[in-house]
């Protein structure tokens, strides 16, 4: 007979042996480098539970009950360990928290035209390598990780590296003048710059990218990250978070920060501990923009989905815009993003009003949901919308949570659909075809081998459908509503690809699936991080690896043995194999040789990487023309003229007929390189001798050359 002792730690070894054997290991929580299993929930930590009123600041700067909404009011890790203990976040079905950046931010209260204002938002940072007392101790934030693991929840924290606090260049006792310190130390304030740290540029116009990046974010002291010091300090205090566990990122205001010392700062993540990344670029409602898809696609994190959240608000929210309209934007974003799946889409945030208008039916808040939740890339759920929240602009979408209501329609409907995230591999890894539409129906089917998930909405909440000629990859059979009618969805049949004509009732949305028992032949879904040196892990996800060890492909290089750190069937751990610098495309082969599809976009760096400005004096250019950087390396476009480094920026740091690039390029490394001349096709090469130089071990360097005609 066992002791009742001996019995419990038995009980538990086998309650986590089941856990670990149930679940595909591409689903778990430590499973960091990939969030295509995830469902997010962002929180405002000030606007969540008062855990600790302890930790409350006094005065100017506390609004007792949040009527105030720009002062603190109370939020706190300790509130959100509380509700990671009570089971709210579970039962919703949510995987992983968003906190507000986490850092210490500054104590003023500012006043901004009669309004009293304060960093409880957590963008004013002062100090990076602190946490925020308003928030809790370092202890608390380690008792926020361990909670939220405990219960298989990932936790994210937002990041702003752009900027420390608002400044003002000429008053130097407005607010705390922009004031940054090094644990404790201080290094600079906005008036008081002896080195550098911050552009003094004035504010941005917004006019165009470079003035977004050198010039301050409205009145927010804009750091130098060319500056060595700066781009150590950063790499330094990511580390420290990352130490403390934490699973992800969200980069604040990617927009306005050098996309080279962006590169070069992923490279430093990905190398020491690779957790996913995902960027905020703001895009207005129909807003294009080639530079942050490249964005997306090149700089090693993933991006917040504008593109998405915003079409899905024209079409759901406010009537703007038809279900054609959100086809076209699915359509179009499936080969405009290299990685479709790694965007994080949502429906609302703290920038932007919140879904659920006042007197609107919930019904188009809970489609809403369900489509983001079945849709191509990560979903985040922006806290107080399971509870209908309401609040336009800024501060009103960012009222303190009321609620914790489990049984409202919108809450169950994130409950029904978040789990197949996990259980479905299609909705974390599948494509997405169109298969029935007009302006108020969208029906369309996510398939990752003969995994299918259909899923069918009408918008329009007065008149039901008759929905004939339905195609789809769902096997013979009957398929019940996985929402089980919430939404009024009903149960369809399907032979030979086909789905009898059937009614879909008004305001409904339903959703069917399909998943086979095992995979036979591997199907390969993720690969992440999708840039890295050698040596990095790099997890790929999916389905049928096989449990014997098999082989990866980066390109023909094959990666085998000792440098496959591990082989599971839905997920392969492997090392970046050391061969040339350079774009790749993934695959896997099973122990057998059956081979899945390739995975294509690895950007395969030289090494460690440094942030590298590189100057041309007095390159006049023709109308049209614009001046570009190319060399002897990959990070340098390995000579390219078709697709060149650039354009570079030509009014800010240095300005015309100067030009000047942010480039991440291989650390301590010899480097040869030109600058081009383009108009469209039209190329016109610098004469004379490569340029050459030496690039530092770390830190940040700046070259400057003259046009050589
Ligand atoms: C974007 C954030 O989401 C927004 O709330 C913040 O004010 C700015 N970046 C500046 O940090
Ligand atoms: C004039 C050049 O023709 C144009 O191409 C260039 O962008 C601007 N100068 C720089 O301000
Ligand atoms: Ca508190
Ligand atoms: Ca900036």
């Amino acid at each position: 007979m066992q002791t009742p002792q001996l019995s419990r730690l038995g009980a538990l070894l086998l309650a986590s042996l089941a856990a670990t054997a149930l679940a595909a290991p591409d689903t778990h929580v430590s499973n960091k480098a990939s969030f295509a299993t995830d469902v997010i929930y962002q929180v405002v930590t000030d606007r969540f539970v008062d855990g600790n009123t302890a930790n409350n600041p006094s005065g100017a700067a506390f609004s007792a009950g949040c009527t105030q909404l720009k002062l603190y009011c109370g939020g706190d890790w300790q509130g959100l360990i509380n509700k990671i203990n009570d089971g709210y976040f579970t039962t919703l079905g949510i995987t992983a928290l968003w906190i507000s950046q986490p850092v210490e931010n500054i104590y003023a209260v500012i006043n901004y035209s009669g309004t009293n204002s304060t960093a409880y938002h957590g963008y004013w940072a002062r100090d990076f390598k602190k946490p925020d007392p308003r928030y809790g101790t370092l202890t608390d934030f380690q008792n926020l990780i361990s909670a939220a693991h405990a219960k298989g929840i990932k936790v994210v924290i937002d990041f702003a590296p752009n900027h420390s606090s608002p400044a003002s260049q000429t008053d130097a006792s407005f607010a705390e003048n922009g004031r940054l310190y090094d644990n404790g130390a201080l290094l600079a304030g906005y008036s008081n710059d002896p080195s550098g740290y911050f552009h003094h540029n004035g504010g941005t116009s917004f006019a165009n990218l470079e003035d977004g990046i050198y010039r301050n974010l409205f009145d927010l002291a804009d750091i130098d990250h060319n500056k060595a010091a700066m781009d150590l300090y950063f790499k330094q205090a990511i580390k420290a978070w990352l130490d403390l566990g934490i699973d992800g990122i969200r980069m604040d205001a990617v927009k306005h920060m050098p996309k080279g010392w962006q590169k070069n700062f992923m490279a430093e993540i990905y190398a020491y501990k690779p957790v996913f990344t995902f960027g905020e670029w703001f895009l207005s409602p129909d807003e294009s923009d080639p530079a942050y898809h490249d964005f997306a696609n090149t700089s090693g994190m993933s991006l917040l989905d504008f593109q998405f959240g915003q079409r899905v608000r024209q079409v759901l929210r406010n009537g703007s815009k038809t279900m054609l309209d959100l086809d076209a934007m699915l359509d179009a974003s499936a080969t405009q993003y290299q990685q479709p799946i790694d965007q994080v889409t949502f429906i609302d945030n703290h920038d932007m009003d919140r879904f659920q208008v006042v007197g609107a039916s919930g019904r188009k808040l809970e489609q809403a949901l369900a489509l983001t939740l079945t849709s191509r890339g990560v979903p985040a759920i922006y806290y107080g919308t399971e509870q209908y929240m309401t609040g336009n602009g800024d501060p009103n979408n960012r009222a303190k949570i009321g609620a914790f209501n489990t049984s409202n329609t919108a809450f169950k409907v994130i409950q029904a659909l978040a789990p197949l995230r996990k259980s479905n591999p299609a909705l974390a890894y599948g494509s997405t075809q169109e298969r029935w539409k007009n302006s108020d129906i969208y029906i369309y089917e996510r398939k990752f081998g003969s995994a299918v998930v259909l899923v069918a909405i009408n918008r329009n909440l007065s008149s039901s459908a008759s929905i004939s000629g339905l195609l789809t990859a769902l096997p013979n059979g009957s398929f019940t509503d996985k929402l089980g009618g919430l939404l009024n969805g009903n149960s369809i049949s399907v032979s030979a690809g086909a789905v009898p004509t059937f009614t879909l009732a008004a305001g409904a949305v339903a959703v069917w699936e399909y998943k086979p028992a095992s995979y036979a032949s591997p199907l390969l879904g993720r690969v992440g991080p999708m840039l890295g040196k050698p040596g990095n892990t790099v997890t790929l996800d999916g389905r049928g690896f096989g449990s014997t060890k098999g082989t990866v492909y980066f390109g023909a290089s094959a990666v085998t043995g000792a440098d496959i750190l591990s082989w599971e069937d839905s997920q392969i751990k492997v090392k970046v194999p050391a061969v040339a610098a350079g774009s790749y495309a993934v695959k896997v082969a099973q122990a057998g040789g059956a081979q899945s599809g390739s995975y294509a976009g690895f950007q395969l760096l030289s090494g460690s990487q440094v942030s590298m400005r590189f100057v041309v004096n007095n390159a006049s250019t023709a109308l049209g023309e614009n001046v570009y950087l190319t060399g002897s390396a990959f990070e340098l476009s390995n000579w390219s003229s078709s697709n060149p480094v650039g354009a570079c920026f030509n009014q800010i740091m240095h300005s015309y007929p100067s030009w000047y690039c942010d480039v991440s390029v291989p650390a301590n490394t010899t480097l040869q390189f030109k600058f081009i001349k383009k108009n469209g096709g039209a190329v016109t090469w610098e004469g004379g001798s490569n340029h050459s130089v030496t690039t530092p071990a770390s830190g940040a360097g700046k070259v400057i050359v003259n046009w050589q005609p």
